[in-house]
């Protein structure tokens, strides 16, 4: 059956790296004789400018009618004084599409293994996957701000938790079958709630282990044994914060992907990065976060694995070949990377 895919370049480097992304999604269609119905819509700055709102209304409608979406990146200095800004229209989207699970797969490709921070004997094989819970906690509780004392709350429900320990669960299923559950529990009521759920939820996954971290420790660990971790799950500050820091490990924001899944809906696709407008329209963006968060969105919404790994793998040759984008400290421009890679797929 077809695919109905939307796809929202947005604004800055997402037109650049969204067109690679789709250049190798039609050869997919050729070679995996399968069809994908793929539309366009504004989004973000780009919405604010035609439509007067970053998540214009045909949008949404368009992105809860498909069967997956693939996002860009959105905002730039432009929208910066706008009364609605770009962000809202992320926002807007992750809460209307109920998205509550995002996932970052982190590893460090063999070609670019020296630009990592981290020494080069503790990031080779590093292969881990950080779960954040989206939609819950401090980020969405009440709020108060007085002259001399402020407050935030954060609440998080049994059912939330449960949720996203299950998704970490069913993804480290596929993986090597470890769950890291990262928490405060030791002063957080939420945490200590968040630590009793895992342990529930981890007897419905008898293949599987689960082990508890407190978040300092975690963050210690990232940077020190970062080998150590297969899947870690979290609650929304702290994966906002470790996500944050497992994605320098790679060495360039320009590789990596992400997904953002539901209870039953579509699922959101895009990179981790943001528009960066210092580097658009030059054709020297790495579209790899885009053509990756592609594959993703094949192996988790549609199942299909071996195509996925057919783009992953095609990508990783194309850059032990040498060809690199100037953030990998080649000299390759977007579409020469996307070519490269097209051709890799078709050899
Ligand atoms: N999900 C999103 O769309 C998202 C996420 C973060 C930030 N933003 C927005 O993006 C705008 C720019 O934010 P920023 O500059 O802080 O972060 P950014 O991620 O856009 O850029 C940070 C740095 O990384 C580089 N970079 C990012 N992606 C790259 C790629 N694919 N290839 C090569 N280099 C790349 C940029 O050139 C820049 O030097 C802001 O308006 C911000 O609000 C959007």
């Amino acid at each position: 059956m077809t695919k109905r895919i939307i796809a929202l370049p947005g604004d800055g480097i997402g037109k650049e790296i969204m067109d690679s992304a789709l250049r190798i999604l039609s050869e997919i269609m050729v070679q995996d004789s399968i069809d994908f119905d793929i539309q366009e819509y504004p989004f973000g700055g780009a919405g604010i400018d035609s439509e007067g709102d970053p998540l214009p209304e045909k949008t949404l409608k368009a992105c809860q009618e498909s069967d997956a979406i693939l996002l860009g990146a959105i905002g730039g200095p432009k929208w910066d004084q706008a009364p609605k800004r770009p962000e809202q229209g992320l926002l807007g989207l992750r809460k209307a599409l109920g998205l509550f699970a995002n996932i970052r797969p982190i590893s460090v490709p063999k070609a670019v293994i020296h630009l990592s921070p981290l020494k080069e004997e503790n990031v080779k094989d590093v292969d881990f996957i950080v779960v954040r819970e989206l939609t819950g906690g401090i980020y969405f509780g009440e709020k108060r701000l007085d002259e001399d004392q402020a407050s935030d709350l954060c609440t998080y429900t049994k059912t939330e938790i449960q949720r996203i320990i299950r998704k970490a669960f069913e993804i480290a299923r596929t993986r090597n079958k470890k769950v890291t559950s990262v928490d405060k529990a030791n002063v957080l009521a939420t945490s200590k709630l968040w630590r009793q759920t895992a342990d529930e939820v981890a007897q419905e996954f008898p293949d599987c282990t689960l082990e508890h971290q407190l978040v300092d420790s975690a963050a210690m660990v990232m940077i020190t044994r970062p080998k150590d971790f297969d899947v870690i799950v979290t609650e929304n500050l702290f994966g906002d914060i470790l996500s944050d820091e497992a994605s320098v490990i790679p060495g360039s924001l320009g590789m990596m992907p992400s997904a953002s899944h539901s209870e039953s809906g579509p699922s959101l696709y895009e990179p981790i990065h943001g528009s960066a407008p210092d580097i658009a329209g030059q054709d020297i963006a790495n579209p790899m976060s885009m053509i990756l968060s592609a594959a993703m969105m094949l192996r988790q919404s549609f199942g299909m694995e071996e195509t996925a790994q057919k783009i992953e793998s095609a990508c990783d040759q194309v850059m032990n070949a040498g060809v690199l984008t100037k953030d990998l400290g080649g000299n390759a421009g977007t579409r020469e990377f996307t070519d490269a890679v097209l051709k890799e797929l078709r050899s």
